[in-house]
């Protein structure tokens, strides 16, 4: 959360820092502000989104070729102008931005206040710079020290650049449980929360590791050191990111985009790892770790959300296929809950944005106890994918949209993926059986093509439904997961309170809360618990909810009992997940946009979610 930009070089630095915040806004966007460095400290800031800024700025001289930016997401402090970063040190001699939080600023803040510093906000941000200043003027050191030491003291997590008017050609930048990327260009250099304000002028990036401050200086060679003042070699690595990858492409939003795009995504997932000719399926990036697997008394599965969800999907993947015990966890909810884990466990890590905090330290937790730690990550270089001691891809492309959607597909696939071989290779399925798997797997790209021309269908339902004030999913087995998606969707951009259930506990509890008023969202799809469902789609009618029924193609029986239904096409009971989910994001994309809500960058929620 908060996003971070700064540059050095010979260009002017303000529009590479706009646009590298814009880039970062789903990362935050409570506040916004720049820092521009030419003989003073410059600070532009203010409450809102970048474009405010921008506004704010309009006029003002933004003229240098170093300076850093800052996209806020709250923690300490509500969104406000005082409270934005950046922030100068007592005597303006220093700034700050920061993403991540400072666990132990209370005890420094009272400390910093008897020693005659005076605070203008509530942030634990500038407890920090307060600190770097003090150090700096008592012990006579070099600003680089300076902030080394003062790390040194701090409790938390940070990514941090700080500029210095005493050194107008220098960037300090410093990570720990926050994520920071190094741009290296032609004499010039980028810091940045992730590669997406990079990628436009160079490929070539460091990631910094935790507990590293990177000394940037106009001209001269990076250099990292480690807080504990060893230095370390720069790893360059060349950035596989387009640019086009960032644009809308001609979409309203990102998350339409990125729904639409769920045909590619899945495929790219498979792509490389599925061969349908000679009948395998090879997943690189865990090769080492499949004896362990296919031995594998159990599984952990951990993750947050959306990825979560798709965890479920994978727990139900792996006992049904290759019939290991699963687990799936909240990464916050098992790294607080002393849980038994032992050498011979695995865990599988599931993140998007490679950087929740909660999943990562989850991962610490797990390999501290000795558990082998896969990775289903995608982004590349991210904190959870260097974590990990193995892991998977998913090649669903860069998501923007605060709300994941092509995330989740991709992570289902490769979960299938992988309970697909570890079965075979345990012989819980057959060799005939797992090559009609292989072949339905290569068909689903084009039913989920197929389902998004369902797209205006789903559009006049969301019309009728959209000024409802709650809605309920149900789904069972594969499509209990299914249900809880749909509802988190719905809930996160349009800000209707929505209810994921297996359908069969409704009669446990929710079904007191159905009345004419309350649509229902039922993924009834054949094959599994149909019949079930139908008894349950039954109970709400009687009861007069409004039935939304996610149906198989030509399923009369359900067409009759439901108020509004969609057809997708028929599949695998395992695979249904990847095409129910479609016409679940788009009624929740379509009543957002309805109702006049930020799609892209829904309120309190930041895409990348890096304080626990
Ligand atoms: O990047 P991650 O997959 O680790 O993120 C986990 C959740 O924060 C994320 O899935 C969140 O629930 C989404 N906004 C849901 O759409």
């Amino acid at each position: 959360m908060c996003g971070i930009v700064a540059y050095i070089g010979p260009r002017e630095a303000y529009p590479i820092l706009i646009k590298g915040l814009h880039r970062l806004e789903y990362r935050g966007y409570d506040s916004a502000g720049v820092c521009l460095l030419h003989d003073e400290l410059q600070i532009y800031k203010c409450k809102g989104k970048v474009s405010e800024l921008e506004l704010f700025i309009d006029g003002q001289d933004t003229s240098g070729t170093i300076g850093m930016a800052h996209t806020r997401w709250a923690t300490h402090g509500e969104p406000n102008q005082v409270n934005a970063h950046p922030h100068y040190s007592m005597n303006k001699s220093l700034a700050i931005i920061h993403n991540g939080i400072i666990e132990n600023y209370g005890t420094l803040r009272s400390e910093l206040i008897n020693r005659g510093y005076v605070f203008t906000s509530e942030t634990d941000t500038e407890v920090l710079i307060h600190l770097i200043e003090d150090i700096k003027e008592n012990e006579k050191v070099e600003l680089e020290e300076a902030v080394r030491i003062a790390l040194n003291q701090v409790i938390g997590a940070y990514a941090i650049v700080v500029l210095s008017k005493e050194n107008p050609d220098m960037i300090i930048a410093a990570r720990k449980g926050s994520p920071m990327v190094i741009g290296i260009g032609k004499d010039e250099f980028f810091v940045a929360s992730d590669a997406t304000p990079i990628v436009e002028y160079t490929n070539n990036v460091v990631f910094m590791n935790d507990e590293e401050i990177a000394i940037i200086e106009r001209n001269k060679e990076l250099i990292i050191k480690t807080i504990r003042n060893k230095t370390t070699t720069p790893y360059i690595q060349k950035l596989e990111l387009s640019l086009t990858s960032l644009e809308k492409g001609g979409f309203d939003h990102f998350m339409l985009k990125e729904i639409y795009e769920q045909p590619r995504s899945i495929r790219d997932s498979m792509r490389g790892r599925l061969h349908l000719e000679q009948g395998i399926i090879s997943l690189g990036g865990i090769r080492e770790y499949e004896q362990k697997l296919i031995n594998a008394r159990r599984i952990i599965i951990t993750a947050c959300g959306t990825s979560w969800h798709a965890g479920l999907v994978g727990e139900y993947l792996l006992e049904d296929l290759a019939r290991i015990p699963v687990e799936v966890e909240y990464s916050s909810e098992f790294r607080y809950r002393n849980p038994i884990i032992s050498e011979e466990d695995i865990v599988i890590a599931i993140s998007q944005s490679g950087e929740t905090a909660d999943t990562l330290a989850a991962i610490e937790l797990a390999k501290s106890k000795g558990a082998t730690v896969l990775g289903i990550c995608n982004v590349v270089g991210s904190s959870i994918a260097r974590a990990t001691h193995a892991g998977i891809f998913t090649h669903a492309g860069p998501e923007i949209g605060v709300a994941s959607t092509k995330a989740f597909t991709a992570q289902v696939i490769v979960l299938t993926l992988m309970a697909l071989k570890i079965a075979m290779k345990k012989g819980t399925i057959t060799q005939s059986r797992f090559f009609q798997i292989l072949s339905e797997l290569e068909t689903i790209p084009e039913k989920v093509e197929l389902t998004l021309k369902k797209n205006d269908e789903v559009k006049a339902i969301a019309k009728i439904y959209k000024d409802v004030r709650n809605f309920i999913y149900l789904g069972r087995g594969y499509n209990f997961p299914v249900a809880l998606e749909g509802a988190l969707k719905l809930k996160e951009i349009s800000y209707i309170h929505a209810e994921g259930y297996p359908a069969a506990e409704m009669k446990h509890g929710p079904i007191a809360l159905i009345d004419a008023q309350m649509p229902v969202v039922v993924i009834a799809t054949r094959r599994g618990t149909y019949e079930k469902v139908i008894s349950n789609i039954q109970e709400v009618r009687a009861r007069k909810g409004k039935i939304i029924a996610i149906i198989n193609e030509g399923d009369e029986a359900v067409k009759k009992l439901a108020d509004h239904f969609i057809e997708i096409p028929e599949t695998e009971e395992f695979l249904v997940p990847l095409i129910a989910t479609i016409p679940l994001q788009l009624l929740s994309y379509h009543i957002a946009v309805m109702r006049r809500c930020n799609v892209d960058q829904p309120r309190n929620l930041a895409k990348s979610v890096t304080v626990e």
